[in-house]
Formats: structure tokens, C-alpha cells, sequence
């Protein structure tokens, strides 16, 4: 029935393993153009395309020789997106008039099977309003984009919990323009190089929208505060949350505390972090406070996302 829906041109919520996507056949435009009705978002922002496998990305892409064929055997399927250059396949509506195209094979067994089924690529955004914070379970679809979509496949809650890393192919050497489910480290493992280039945080035309400055927010405002500097933040009278890798000292400062993981596992901390966002974000308080989770593999990815939520507030 999912797969009936994509080819009629409807849209369908389903689980991948980093976040919810909201899909739609990518190569039919009046479905695509409902995916940025949905989630508002603007049409200058490309959408990533879904595919089964590395053979079906052919179709849509133009897949270099050199580099892709390494990271797509090591990282397909998995939280990894490729920008490489269109096929005419693409309706320019999906790239937002860009010549390059995002793709992406996710791993999750409900999306591909959703792909299969469909015989198409799935055209799919995170399936939040443009600007909040992704879902990472069905819950989340609840209340926002629920009323407007055809069908939610319940998946159960997504296992990375952050976006796919996006890697560019178009310039002269790779390039990360979005942070996520699949560290740098790993990834210049693979290409056997020192380390790979990020791309600067915030872009007033960005390659990757999702590189806006204020993007993944909270409604609540957000601050990023060192722990030692806690105190001065926290005013009589304040509703405060917390959010924290690992168990803080004093948690009855706090209207209420959301541990990312007790062990400071980060892939733990990445897999809760949207939903200890959304559940602070529902209590009404004053302001959240992030306690800065350490910058390396996974860290990164998830300095990010807070980086850009609490820019929306600065
Ligand atoms: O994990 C994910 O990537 C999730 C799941 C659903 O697959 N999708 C996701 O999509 O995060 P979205 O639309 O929230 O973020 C896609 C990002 C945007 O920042 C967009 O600007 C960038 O991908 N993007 C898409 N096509 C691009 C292109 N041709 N060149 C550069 N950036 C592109
Ligand atoms: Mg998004």
C-alpha cells in the first residue's frame, strides 16, 4: 500500500536508520512539490534522493571513478549522501535547479523495501517543519505533519538519530557539507587521506541549506554552556533544562535533566539527542541549557545540530 502511494504521487512518512523521512517519487514533480508545501520549506533548499543500491544511483547521478565507488562499498547502505552530478532523470525541482544531485541508500529495512516496492527513487526530506528539530520516532510526526501526509510506516525509534553525513564529489577533492551519522574520521580512512575538509558552518547561499546557521531548533531558546559556568546562567525563579552527555552534579537546579548517555557512549548521545530535544522543547520552560559534548567522531555531528539550534536564539 506505501509503495501505491509513491507511484500515485503521495506522500509517505517512513523510518530510516538515522532520522524519518517524508517521501515522495522523485521523478514526479507535482509530489515533489508537495514535500516543500508540507514541511514549508523553501524551493531553493535541494532534497536528497533515496535508492535501493549503488547500481540504481547510476540511473540518477553521474558516479566518479575516483573516491565513490570506495565510500559506497563501505558505507552503502548507510548514513551516507553523495553530491555528484545529475542525470536528466532528476526533475529539477528535486536539486532546486542545482546540475548536482544528493543521494543517498538508506539502510533501514522498511526504507528499503518502501524503494523497492516502489520502483522509483524516493525524493525525501527529514520530516519535520523546515527549521525544527528531525524525528526520530513515529511519535514525532504527530501534531506536526501528520494531517497532511497519506501514510506513516512506524519503524519504532530510528537507531543513528542524526542525518546522513553529506559528502560533495564535485570539486577537486572531497568535501563534508553537512556532519553526520557517519564520522569524518571514517570516512578519509577509507579515501586514505589525513583528514577531510568541512565545510564552513554557515553560508548565506548554502550548497546544503541544512548548513544554515539557524536550522534544528528548539522553540525553547537553547544556550551552549561550559559546566563550570553553569551557575551564572541560572537566574531564582528560571525554568531551566539541561541537557548533558553524562549524569550532572547538582540535577535539582534543573526543572528537568535529559542524560545522552550514562556512559558517555556518542552513539548513544546522537541516537536520544532529538528526542531529548523535543521532550525539553514540550515543557514549556524558560531555557534550555547544552552542556558542550567533546568534539571528536560523533561529537562533531552532534556540536553541530546545538551550534545551529542555539543560533536561532542568539
Ligand atoms: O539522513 C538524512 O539525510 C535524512 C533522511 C530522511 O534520509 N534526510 C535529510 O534531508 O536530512 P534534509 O532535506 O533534511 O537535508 C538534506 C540536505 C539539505 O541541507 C540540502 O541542502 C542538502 O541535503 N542537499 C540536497 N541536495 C544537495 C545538492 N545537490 N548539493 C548540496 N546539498 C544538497
Ligand atoms: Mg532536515
Amino acid at each position: 500500500m506505501a509503495a501505491e502511494i509513491i507511484r500515485r504521487g503521495g506522500l509517505v512518512v517512513f523510518p530510516t536508520e538515522t532520522v524519518y523521512g517524508l517521501g515522495a517519487d522523485a521523478c514526479n514533480p507535482i509530489a515533489v512539490a508537495r514535500i516543500f508545501e508540507v514541511k514549508r520549506r523553501p524551493a531553493i533548499d535541494p532534497l536528497i534522493i533515496h535508492v535501493a543500491d549503488a547500481e540504481s544511483a547510476r540511473t540518477y547521478g553521474e558516479i566518479p571513478d575516483k573516491w565513490a565507488p570506495a565510500l559506497m562499498r563501505k558505507f552503502w547502505p548507510g548514513p551516507l549522501t553523495l553530491v555528484v552530478r545529475k542525470r536528466s532523470t532528476v526533475p529539477s525541482i528535486v536539486t532546486a535547479g542545482l546540475d548536482t544531485v544528493a543521494i543517498r541508500v538508506p539502510a533501514h529495512p522498511v526504507a528499503q523495501s518502501l524503494i523497492r516496492a516502489s520502483g522509483t527513487a524516493i525524493a525525501a526530506p527529514s520530516a519535520n517543519p523546515f527549521g525544527y528539530v528531525s524525528p526520530t520516532m513515529a511519535e514525532h510526526i504527530h501534531g506536526e505533519l501528520f494531517d497532511q501526509i497519506d501514510l506513516l510506516l512506524d519503524g519504532g525509534a530510528c537507531g543513528v538519530g542524526l542525518e546522513s553525513t553529506i559528502v560533495s564529489l564535485i570539486g577537486p577533492s572531497p568535501l563534508i557539507l553537512r556532519a553526520g551519522g557517519i564520522t569524518g574520521e571514517e570516512i578519509a580512512q577509507v579515501l586514505e587521506t589525513g583528514s577531510l575538509p568541512i565545510s564552513a558552518k554557515s553560508h548565506a547561499l548554502p550548497q546544503a541549506p541544512g548548513q544554515l546557521a539557524r536550522h534544528y531548533a528548539t522553540r525553547t531558546p537553547l544556550e551552549i554552556v561550559p559546566d563550570d559556568d553553569r551557575g551564572a546562567f541560572l537566574c531564582a525563579g528560571d525554568k531551566v533544562g539541561l541537557l548533558t552527555l553524562k549524569s550532572p552534579s547538582r540535577p535539582e537546579r534543573f526543572a528537568s535533566v535529559e542524560v545522552l548517555s550514562e556512559t558517555g557512549n556518542l552513539r548513544e548521545a546522537a541516537a536520544n539527542l532529538f528526542a531529548a530535544l523535543r521532550r525539553l522543547d514540550a515543557l514549556g520552560l524558560d531555557r534550555i541549557i547544552a552542556s558542550p559534548i567533546p568534539e571528536k567522531g560523533l561529537g562533531i555531528a552532534i556540536m553541530d545540530r546545538l551550534h545551529r539550534c542555539a543560533a536561532r536564539h542568539a
